[in-house]
């Protein structure tokens, strides 16, 4: 082929990659998921004998829309996405869906939507799914930096959402409880009441505002798991 052919085709390539990081950059703006913006999602994977699992991890959006997750190397999601590469980010506002994922819950598998034949299933009754692949790991101490490209996204709902602070309350319940666990296993007992102590806070709020909705009954769970570790941990020391 001529050279100038090629410097022809090049810039096509070009241009067309750019286009579609554009229309990426614009979709990923509709959905109010901007650049340094830490996202709450919940993470699909399979493992090597195509077994699913599904659990909450945050997902910041980079440069040229790249997708980034810290994961702690000891969750089932980073030992999938090393097996398997590809994995689903499920958008969604349920915070049951949240709570089941990250508990495993019985009835895991009723969650995942096979009918839409993928190789990795996303959730059912979420937002939004964005098919992602990892390109790039750095290992900063227990944890991974996974760098991911998007394939592909499909947007299932754009709706209104009717706004609660127990929504948040109950997210931010469930990222301490998970930290406590951490604390505790760490022998770092200070920090976990400090949290502990934050949760029952929201505890209060939920019990007073938010008696509709699955609030309470999710934040009830995690007072009594607490609990459960704090006798464990005092007949272990004492
Ligand atoms: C809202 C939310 C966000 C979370 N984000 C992360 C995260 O970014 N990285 C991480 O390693 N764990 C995160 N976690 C904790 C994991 O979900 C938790 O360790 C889980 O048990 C991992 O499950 P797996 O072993 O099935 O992967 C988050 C938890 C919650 C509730």
């Amino acid at each position: 082929m001529e050279t100038n052919t090629l410097k022809i085709l090049w810039y096509f390539v070009f241009l067309l990659t750019r286009m579609m990081k554009d229309e990426t950059s614009v979709i990923l703006d509709s959905l109010g998921f901007h650049k340094g913006l830490l996202v709450e999602t919940i993470v699909s994977t399979i493992d090597e004998n195509g077994k699913p699992n599904a659990a909450p991890m945050g997902v910041w959006r980079g440069e040229d829309n790249i997708l980034v997750l810290k994961i702690y190397r000891d969750t089932r999601t980073y030992r999938n996405i090393k097996v398997r590469r590809k994995f689903v980010i499920n958008l969604t506002f349920n915070v049951e869906l949240f709570y089941k994922t990250l508990f495993k819950v019985e009835g895991l598998e009723e969650l995942f939507d096979y009918s839409r034949k993928m190789v990795v299933p996303p959730l059912k009754g979420v937002d939004c799914y964005i098919e992602a692949e990892m390109i790039k790991e750095e290992k900063v101490g227990e944890r991974s930096t996974l760098y991911a490209q998007i394939t592909n996204i499909t947007i299932i709902r754009k709706r209104p959402n009717v706004f609660s602070r127990c929504l948040f309350l109950t997210i931010e319940s469930l990222i301490h409880f998970t930290r406590i666990r951490a604390f505790l296993n760490e022998g770092k007992i200070e920090e976990a009441r400090k949290l502990s102590e934050l949760i029952s806070h929201y505890y209060e709020i939920i019990r007073r505002n938010c008696r509709g909705g699955p609030y309470i009954n999710i934040l009830n769970d995690l007072i009594n798991r607490i609990d459960e570790w704090g006798r464990d941990w005092r007949n272990r020391t004492s």
